[in-house]
């Protein structure tokens, strides 16, 4: 039995009634502070960037997740992945509200995303838009191929969600509480961060138990990670134009924020990182 250290792994149906329990309102969170603070704010460049990453990739997210609820599974996994489904649904909107409230004038969703897709780097793009649009096409057109569900879940839970996401929220709640910065979008973001740890609990459980059942699902979570860390890695820079010594962390120490969390994650997956 490998030690789990700090990491709880629940299953599905564990998750699906802690879900129950912990339902939020995008629009239960006062913005008026973050409207102020907004208005008033000389150097935007670095929140802009968090902003605008999170609005593309929680749109992404969203509407390239569905391939997974139908893809073949257990009753109860089923029932969990539809409610991951509204969650991301969920954040997509309090994230919209927030430019609509704060930080432009009200728009449809798409109108936002498009404003804010000028921010995102390069390899963002290569993340969302191609590799995740292709593991996500992928599983809608073969729901039975195990497969393509191991290559899909390694980069949405274990990748986006767990080491871009986890280390996002980290370093950038860490900077916005310490300036005292936009305290209904760090509310909001950490209502967000709790569900994302569901997520990733089901993502792990899913690809341990792949992983314990047949040695080449293995190969696939190593040929997905291969594929993709180093754009990952590129993405975790931040922007040109920004003072990043703001954020209080250096781009190493991001870096290796990151590959701390994915190198404990994988080991518990049962596919270390030294093997791939
Ligand atoms: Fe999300
Ligand atoms: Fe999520």
């Amino acid at each position: 039995m490998r030690a789990l250290g700090d990491i709880h792994l629940h299953d599905p149906q564990t998750l699906y009634r802690h879900w129950e329990d912990s339902q939020w309102s995008p629009w239960g969170i006062d913005l008026s502070l973050d409207r102020e603070q907004w208005a008033a704010m000389s150097d935007r460049t670095l929140v802009s960037f968090v902003l605008g990453s999170l609005m593309v990739a929680e749109e992404r997210i969203t509407t390239k997740f569905a391939g997974l609820v139908s893809a073949d599974g257990t009753e109860e996994e089923v029932t969990f992945l539809a409610t991951q489904q509204v969650d991301e649904a969920r954040h997509m909107q309090f994230y919209a509200r927030f430019q609509d409230e704060v930080v432009a004038e009200p728009a449809l969703i798409a109108a936002h995303v498009e404003r804010a897709r000028a921010q995102v780097s390069p390899a963002f793009q290569t993340i969302f838009d191609d590799k995740l649009v292709a593991a996500h096409n992928r599983l809608l057109a073969n729901p039975a191929d195990l497969g393509a569900k191991v290559s899909f879940v390694t980069m949405y839970h274990l990748i986006l969600e767990a080491t871009l996401g986890l280390t996002t929220f980290e370093f950038s709640t860490r900077f916005m509480e310490r300036e005292g910065l936009l305290p209904g979008f760090v509310a909001g973001y950490t209502k967000i961060h709790h569900d994302e740890h569901r997520h990733i609990g089901y993502g792990i459980w899913f690809l341990r138990k792949a992983v314990a059942e047949a040695e080449s699902l293995g190969d696939a979570v190593r040929a997905t990670l291969r594929d993709l860390l180093p754009a990952v890695a590129e993405s975790l820079t931040p922007p040109e134009g920004a003072d990043s010594s703001a954020l209080g962390a250096s781009a190493d120490e991001i870096r290796a924020f990151a590959l701390d969390g994915l190198k404990r994650r994988l080991d518990i997956v049962g596919v270390p990182l030294d093997t791939l």
